[in-house]
């Protein structure tokens, strides 16, 4: 069987963002589990604000194109959004509508979402851990018909969860990132 490949995509662009350090958390403890990793930045696919306008005028941008075509080149996808106002940020949810309009040979649009398995993670310096746009996030992605595992991590006070070595420090958010790795791989695994 070829090696398992796991798409890790940090959902802030921010200097200093706590999810693109999460996403990097959990990119290392998929690579420790035994998946190929690939951690990307959407800085490297910048889009405009989907517009129905600009889709009939232009097309579909390029790098809706290239991030879907990197998406389909790998068994699982992990998504790590922070939370703007209990929900997903623009960032986010464009890169998602964007992609659900493209349409490559030989496939229906959308279909990327439904070949393979999502996981979904947040960080916040809140109580909730982002809790709320993971659950905005996992009704957009099951809107898309995607299979996104039950398993997810909202990590809390995330300017303290980490220790010294850069490590999640909570037993409770090292239980739920083990989990998610787990489960991400198992069911990435299962529709290979
Ligand atoms: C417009 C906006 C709305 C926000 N709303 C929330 C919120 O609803 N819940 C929350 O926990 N944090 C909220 N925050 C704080 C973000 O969680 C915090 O800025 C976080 O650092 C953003 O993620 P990043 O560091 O990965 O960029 C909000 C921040 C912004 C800019």
């Amino acid at each position: 069987m070829s090696a398992l490949k796991i798409l890790v995509i940090p959902g802030s662009l921010r200097t200093g963002s706590i999810n693109a350090r999460l996403a990097a958390t959990a990119a290392h403890e998929l690579a420790e589990a035994g998946a190929d990793v690939t951690r990307i930045s959407l800085a490297d696919f910048p889009l405009p604000i989907y517009d129905g306008d600009l889709q009939s005028k232009s097309g579909v941008p390029k790098h809706a194109v290239n991030l879907k075509r990197m998406m389909a080149i790998h068994h699982g996808v992990l998504i790590v959004t922070p939370e703007y106002n209990s929900s997903v940020p623009p960032l986010v949810k464009n890169i998602i509508d964007w992609i659900s309009r493209v349409q490559d040979a030989q496939e229906t649009r959308g279909q990327v979402y439904r070949d393979r398995a999502f996981a979904i993670a947040s960080a916040s310096e809140g109580r909730l851990g982002g809790s709320r746009a993971l659950a905005a996030l996992r009704l957009i992605l099951s809107a898309c018909r995607a299979t996104v595992i039950p398993n997810q991590l909202a990590l809390s006070f995330a300017d303290a969860a980490y220790d010294d070595t850069d490590r999640l420090r909570h037993p409770a958010d090292i239980e739920a990132m083990d989990a998610l790795v787990k489960q991400l791989i198992d069911v990435s695994q299962r529709m290979m």
